[in-house]
């Protein structure tokens, strides 16, 4: 089997709910995962929960379980999240899942005999939230920590470090030589300046056992587990090395380097996709860790932007927070997928609004694609019982443009820039049902193949589009193709040239696909 395009999600704390932040960055992620799906390639899609450190057992310890019972309990919940957003995920991984602790410990050994790690004492601030030692650089003008950094204590400790000096200079290179290695640009931009700007600080990859249990043990140095992010990054190759990955496998030494059957070809990462926040793990550490290992960098990571709701940050504690599902249950799962998609480019900060949604919902949905998809096919059931006239090729040349662009698009990891080129078409299709009148055409026998010609150009027009809004909005683009008889689904690229739909084919019923809400309820 040929290489996957292999795309990951972070993996998210297990110490919450998910919501709009969690839920927005897997939407991502699975838009360009179909995408890739409708370009005829394999794609695996890979999320999870990062369920060890410290930020967990504080969790558990004040609900009075133990982490593991913790974690249990709330992975039932983080795992359904997937089924709501209608992701097609191929893999869910939870880093206390025994597949992957195997492999952490794996590397911890290899790059201990290799000599990438030593042992040091450190004393200094450290800050238990943030699971980190501050520095003098952190502090705020007024001699205090961010509060961001919760309670900040003083701290003597041995642990393990990870010697990073040797991969500064390299990993500039990379970064230059790579343009798409990160992005959006300003992202590579400040990659760049914090490693031109510092020497790196080495990287300290344990805590002692006796301060925080709930972690991987080291197993050179049983007092101690492994530092969370350390144990959180390797996710992305863990689960590669459980599906008999041959490059993982064999750069670690794993049972599976000799090509099993039914293994998958999924390293290197095509795409990590991430937030802002934890852009320096993942285009600092990771890379390192990678090169340590002997196994290849990712192709690409890519780093939203951050929601907030009303204004304001996001929080639990306040209850300023979105609920995916409450959105869901409310609106229908391609509404939100929609919404979160075309309000923002990837990369921008986003502000949720009730409003804001509502107003996108009705305008570009109701009224836009679904007032198009039902007067469309409404028309040929009314004027032609249904069964589709001769092909004409009006609205050809709109649709083929929408089709080049959105691929292009989507290609260059630009979803919502894909989804204002399908709208365009929307609206062009729309105004050629004001300009042409067909209910006009309808009442003058003379003008019955004008007539023909703009509902073949209207019907295809709406096949044309479920093909392009499969990656974004699968549901709904599956209901199209129901609508016009279809029996197939709409997920290959190359079904959206012009003349799919044959003269004589039979539609099947019509029903609304965006019900509009704003009128008052009877
Ligand atoms: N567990 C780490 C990631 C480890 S990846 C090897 C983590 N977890 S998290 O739960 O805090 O965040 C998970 C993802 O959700 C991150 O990419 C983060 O940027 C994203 N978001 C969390 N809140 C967000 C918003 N308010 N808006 C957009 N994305 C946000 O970090």
């Amino acid at each position: 089997m040929a290489k996957s395009f292999f795309i990951t999600t972070a993996i998210d704390y297990s110490n919450g709910q998910p919501h709009l932040g969690h839920a927005y960055e897997k939407i991502i992620a699975d838009v360009l995962a179909r995408s890739r799906v409708c370009f005829g390639e394999q794609a695996f899609f890979l999320t999870g929960l990062d369920e060890h450190g410290q930020k967990v057992q504080q969790a558990a310890l004040a609900e009075g379980k133990t982490p593991q019972a913790f974690c249990d309990h709330l992975a039932i919940g983080w795992r359904s999240l997937p089924k709501t957003l209608n992701l097609r995920i191929d893999d869910f991984v939870r880093t206390t899942e025994l597949r992957h602790k195997q492999v952490v410990q794996a590397i911890l050994v290899k790059l201990e005999r290799e000599g990438h790690f030593y042992k040091a004492e450190h004393s200094g601030f450290y800050s238990t939230r943030q699971e980190t030692f501050l520095t003098e650089k952190d502090r705020l003008p007024n001699g205090g920590f961010d509060p961001f950094y919760g309670e900040v204590v003083e701290l003597k400790e041995e642990n393990y470090y990870f010697k990073l000096a040797p991969h500064q200079d390299w990993l500039i290179s990379h970064i230059e030589q790579n343009p798409e290695f990160v992005s959006p640009e300003n992202r590579r931009n400040e990659v760049l300046g914090f490693l031109k700007n510092q020497k790196l600080e080495d990287l300290c990859i344990t805590r002692p056992a006796s301060r925080l249990s709930w972690g991987i043990p080291i197993p050179f140095a049983p007092e101690y587990v492994t530092y969370v992010w350390f144990d959180a990054l390797v996710n992305y190759i863990s689960v590669p090395a459980s599906h008999g990955d041959p490059i993982v496998c064999q750069a670690l030494d794993l049972p599976g380097s000799s090509g099993e059957a039914g293994a998958r070809e999924l390293w290197p990462a095509d795409i990590h996709v991430i937030g802002k926040d934890i852009l320096q793990f993942h285009a600092v550490y990771w890379p390192i860790m990678l090169r340590a290992m002997g196994l290849p960098l990712p192709s690409r990571i890519l780093a939203h932007g951050w929601w907030q709701k009303d204004g304001q940050r996001m929080s639990k504690s306040t209850g300023n927070t979105v609920d995916p599902q409450a959105v869901v249950t409310e609106w229908g799962v391609d509404a939100f997928r929609y919404y979160v998609v075309r309000e923002l480019a990837i990369g921008a900060d986003g502000n949720w609004t009730d409003a804001g949604f509502s107003g996108r919902y009705h305008s570009e949905l109701a009224n836009g694609l679904g007032n198009l998809v039902n007067r469309s096919l409404s028309m040929v059931h009314r004027y032609r019982g249904g069964v589709l006239p001769a092909r004409s090729n009006d609205l050809e040349a709109e649709a083929a443009i929408a089709s080049g662009e959105t691929e292009s698009h989507l290609r260059a990891c630009n979803p919502q820039a894909a989804l204002q080129s399908i709208w365009a078409l929307i609206a062009r299709a729309n105004q050629y049902v004001d300009q042409t009148a067909p209910f006009k055409l309808a009442k003058d026998p003379h003008r019955s193949a004008r007539l023909d010609e703009v509902l073949y150009a209207l019907a295809e027009t709406t096949r044309v589009l479920a093909v392009l809004l499969w990656p974004f909005l699968p549901g709904t683009a599956e209901k199209i193709y129901a609508q016009l008889g279809l029996g197939n689904s709409p997920n290959r690229f190359t079904d959206s040239s012009w003349g799919g739909i044959r003269p004589g084919h039979q539609l099947g019923p019509v029903a609304p696909l965006f019900p509009r809400k704003d009128h008052p309820k009877a």
